[in-house]
């Protein structure tokens, strides 16, 4: 349920007929364009627009080729983009990129430039006057789909209270009869159904203001096509500038790049996603040095297997359906390995602790006995490469402690 992406960019002078020949090697009417477009996206029908626009501008034939993102039981992930860059198509179009993440890793993949932008809105009854999170009255029920961003805000807004739906129709359908008194969702497919139930007037969005809301689309490639890139920006400049890209993408997507934000960090960067996954803020901004130092000494012992054993169980019962079976990250951050807990970002056991036990589960913060999150962080240690001992962990030690917290590999 978790997955994905699409859409296109920005840039670059106006291309006249004569150099599409030359872009394309051939002759005009030999040229193709090849573009992948994501059926489960709700913008995919205005993706089919758009590339027809930019072929007609580049007298090139299109080829489409769909695929579902929300196939399968795995995650689409960047190697699956990778594959149909590579085997499918010249472009994946309407990939969402995280304004907030600062190096966005797309796993050897190359990305337009921003052609438009996007994100979560929050949807509320048009007659009120919130614009804003901060605005709600307390107790507020909001409804947001499962395994999507904005989960994550309640953990900075506890006086709403979260109404997890399936999916994002839910969440809007529990607003707009009266269940929930708001709705965090994806703007794309929020605007379709606004428009499909004839609700327009009566909710309204607004941009949210929150961590890993904003979202550039660009078009990803393989970097053996970066000619058909560079045609498709050209095109894309020229339909700005001509006024009918804003007309394409509009009610759902506006035109242009927003700029890249300074707030946010950069642990789940390079796989954006608007139906799920979150980038990692809610990170305590360590300072530098502890951490270098402690790589080289021994990892030390601070739980009992035991701990770790029930922790597992805990841990799949409270944290995988967001964090992965394997900690490997889904809708949240992964917890192990060296994106997680790497020396630079200098996390000590205290810091895990306080972000484990005050915002999460990130749907029902602080709402496990202290008890369960002491084996879930023993389960933590032992996944990271600390070894079990003779010592329990203990909640109000583990709350203080400073011993660094980096990925010893396993
Ligand atoms: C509903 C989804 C969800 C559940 C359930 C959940 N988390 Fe999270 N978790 C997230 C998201 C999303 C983030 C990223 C938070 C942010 O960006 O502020 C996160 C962040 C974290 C972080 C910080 C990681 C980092 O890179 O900074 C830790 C540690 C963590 N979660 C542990 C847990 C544990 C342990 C549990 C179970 C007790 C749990 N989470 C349950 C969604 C979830």
């Amino acid at each position: 349920m978790t997955r994905q992406p699409y859409r296109l960019l920005v840039r670059g002078a106006w291309l006249v007929a004569a150099a599409t020949v030359l872009l394309y090697g051939g002759s005009a009417a030999a040229a193709e364009l090849s573009v992948c477009i994501d059926s489960s996206s709700p913008v995919a029908a205005i993706d089919a627009h758009l590339a027809r626009a930019i072929a007609a501008h580049e007298h090139a034939q299109l080829r489409i080729h769909r695929f579902d993102s929300s196939d399968g039981d795995d995650a689409f992930s960047l190697k699956d983009f990778g594959k149909l860059t590579r085997q499918e198509c010249e472009l994946v179009l309407g990939f969402p990129i995280d304004t907030d993440a600062q190096d966005v890793a797309l796993g050897g993949l190359q990305a337009t430039s921003p052609y438009g932008h996007t994100g979560f809105v929050l949807v509320t009854p048009g007659s009120s006057k919130v614009a804003s999170l901060g605005q709600l009255p307390k107790g507020t029920r909001v409804g947001v789909a499962y395994l999507t961003t904005p989960n994550i805000y309640f953990a900075e807004h506890p006086g709403l209270q979260a109404d997890v739906t399936l999916t994002t129709d839910a969440a809007l359908k529990a607003l707009a009869t009266h269940v929930d008194g708001a709705a965090m969702v994806w703007k794309p497919a929020a605007t379709r159904y606004l428009a499909e139930q004839h609700l327009d007037g009566r909710l309204e969005m607004h941009a949210l203001d929150e961590p890993h809301a904003r979202f550039n689309l660009v078009a990803l490639y393989d970097k053996d096509h970066a000619a058909a890139a560079a045609a498709f920006e050209r095109a894309i400049a020229a339909m700005q500038a001509s006024g009918e890209l804003r007309r394409l993408l509009a009610p759902y997507v506006e035109v242009g790049a927003l700029p890249v934000s300074s707030r946010g960090s950069s642990a789940m960067a390079g796989r954006p996603r608007y139906h799920a996954r979150a980038a990692g803020a809610g990170r305590r901004c360590a300072t530098k040095g502890a951490g270098a130092t402690a790589k080289t000494s021994a990892p030390p012992a601070l739980y009992t297997e035991a701990q770790a054993t029930g922790g597992r169980q805990k841990f799949l019962d409270n944290c995988a359906q967001c964090h992965g079976q394997d900690l490997e990250g889904m809708a949240g951050p992964a917890l192990k390995g060296p994106n997680f807990a790497s020396v630079k970002s200098n996390f000590h056991v205290g810091d895990i602790f306080t972000i484990v036990t005050h915002n999460m589960p990130a749907t029902q913060p602080g709402s496990l006995p202290r008890q369960d999150y002491v084996e879930i962080m023993a389960f933590l240690l032992q996944q990271n490469g600390y070894p079990a001992g003779g010592s329990t962990l203990t909640y109000d030690e583990t709350m203080q402690s400073k011993v660094p917290f980096i990925y010893r590999g396993k």
